[in-house]
């Protein structure tokens, strides 16, 4: 099979979050089962064109306000034989940032930067002589793609490629105000026709529910919670009406970056035969953040965008989270690596400028990253909604027992603690409260000190979990073979 994916982000060349790993593996995945796999991504200044090379003669990509003239560069996939191609188009990507200089404040021309890149899509593959049978789009800067499918390219060498929309996060649809309609290159027909308008806005997001062949989520939990008012951000009305063609798809892991086996960040290696290297991750841990060494306190770990999805504000809001609570109450080390809202970033500094036990490193880090997900002994994930979650299934493989709140993916990976038995990969709270976080870090820290036996236990079973994409990739060639015969039905 032909698959074209088209993404904002695709690691390890552009990746704010999940987005580019999922990306980027499950085309490697698929790549691997034999299928012919491209993958599309702009250009962005950050990607040096000195290791890429240039493809082809110029693409012109036209809407009603502007005419584009484009490069299409490629360069190989690290490990993979995936095509990658880089849209070069300097007016709308030559600039050092995804989506905006800053998580706070998007680039104003993003309906402009994101249309333009889903409709390039159709000429980089005419300019290439390849017609995919499927055009898979991720999250709303590409959800666009699905919609030309059945606009202006209906009717064109496209008529039989299938249109896939995977939902990574339904909390960013890309709403903007109706001025930008004409910037998408498609008449005013479509603004109700094909799904566009939002309370008199256009969403990007929903015209690609609207109009792809196939929508997939991340988790088989959060496609469902999605088709709920309370999951939906007002899209659940119209999921529940696509509900025959919506299917939950959990992710994978890329286990040739994660592995505690063959991890080159970390400076020990480890198996669930063998767990000598991760008490040597631990003491690196300690050593590198500043923690007291000492083997036999926990360490809860976080790793994480800073943001309101993830629950920060149950653990670092200033009177209400429960950070200071656990550190006053519970001998525990914290230590805790990530980005966003600046609120979040300064409570950071200011719980390690005041507790020992705690350490906070504000920044994107990868190396830093893995060295947590090794050295630490629990993880802690209190989101408030996780359509997959990457971080909690690495923790799984790291041996690190992820403490999660039971929604979306985190619920499709983790198993809770069942004192009784001593069973579990991890534990899980029901409803996000900051005492909800503050009991189940309680509870967690408990059995490390009376049942290290099960702790042990626990880890083992974590390590032993299964999250390689291969399983999930033979999921999606299904949905594909699906999304074919739905086309040509139409
Ligand atoms: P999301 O995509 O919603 O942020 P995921 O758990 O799916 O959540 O993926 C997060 C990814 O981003 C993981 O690979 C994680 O290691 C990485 N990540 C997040 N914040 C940081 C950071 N500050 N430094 C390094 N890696 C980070
Ligand atoms: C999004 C979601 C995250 C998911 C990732 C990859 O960023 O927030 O839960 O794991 O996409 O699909």
């Amino acid at each position: 099979m032909k698959i074209l994916f088209v993404s904002s982000e695709v690691t390890p060349f552009a990746k704010s979050g999940g987005l580019g790993d999922a990306v980027s593996s499950l085309a490697t995945a698929l790549s691997r089962a034999g299928h012919d796999v491209r993958i599309l991504l702009p250009r962005y200044y950050f990607i040096s064109k000195n290791t890429l090379r240039r493809t082809n003669g110029l693409l012109e990509i036209e809407t009603a306000r502007e005419h584009y003239h484009a490069f299409l560069y490629t360069t190989a996939m690290p490990n993979s034989q995936v095509k990658i191609y880089f849209l070069d188009c300097e007016p709308l990507y030559g600039r050092n940032g995804i989506y905006g200089y800053s998580s706070a404040q998007e680039f104003p021309d993003n309906p402009a930067r994101f249309s333009v890149l889903s409709k390039a899509a159709f000429a980089a593959c005419r300019s290439l002589g390849w017609i995919p049978d499927i055009m898979h789009a991720n999250d709303w800067p590409t959800s666009l793609v699905p919609v030309y499918l059945n606009t202006t390219e209906k009717n064109t060498e496209f008529s039989d490629t299938a249109g896939v929309l995977t939902i990574h996060n339904l909390g960013y649809q890309g709403i903007y105000s109706r001025d930008h309609f004409p910037e998408l290159g498609l008449g005013w027909e479509y603004f109700y026709g094909a799904g566009f308008e939002y309370y008199g806005n256009v969403n990007f997001l929903k015209a690609g529910i609207v109009s792809a062949e196939c929508i997939t989520t991340v988790s088989p939990t959060y496609a469902r919670e999605i088709q709920t008012p309370n999951g939906g951000f007002g899209l659940d009305g119209l999921l529940r009406q696509r509900s025959r063609d919506l299917v939950g798809i959990l992710n994978g892991i890329d286990v040739d970056i994660w592995n505690p086996a063959a991890d080159p960040y970390i400076p020990a290696h480890y198996s669930y035969k063998d767990m000598s290297g991760k008490a040597a991750c631990k003491a690196a841990l300690q050593k590198e953040l500043g923690l007291p060494s000492d083997p036999n306190v926990p360490v809860i770990g976080m790793v994480t965008r800073l943001v309101e999805q993830k629950g920060i504000s149950e653990v670092f809001g200033r009177t209400y989270g429960c950070m200071r609570k656990i550190l006053e109450t519970i001998h525990v080390q914290v230590a805790v690596l990530g980005s966003g809202d600046a609120w979040a970033e300064e409570a950071i500094m200011n719980y390690s400028a005041q507790y020992p036990q705690f350490k906070g490193v504000v920044g994107y880090n990868e190396r830093l990253a893995h060295l947590i997900e090794a050295g630490a002994d629990f993880f802690l994930m209190p989101s408030r909604y996780e359509p997959c979650g990457l971080n909690q299934m690495y923790s799984l493989v790291y041996g690190t027992l992820p403490i999660v709140h039971r929604t979306g993916g985190l619920a499709d990976t983790v198993v809770n603690y069942n004192q009784e038995l001593g069973e579990g990969t991890g534990f899980m709270f029901d409803d996000l409260t900051p005492q909800a976080v503050y009991d189940t870090v309680g509870w967690a820290m408990w059995a490390w000190y009376n049942k290290l036996q099960h702790i042990q236990n626990m880890r083992v079973r974590a390590m032993q979990q299964d999250f390689s994409w291969a399983r999930s990739a033979d999921e999606y060639v299904r949905l594909y073979e699906h999304a074919i015969s739905l086309r040509k039905a139409r």
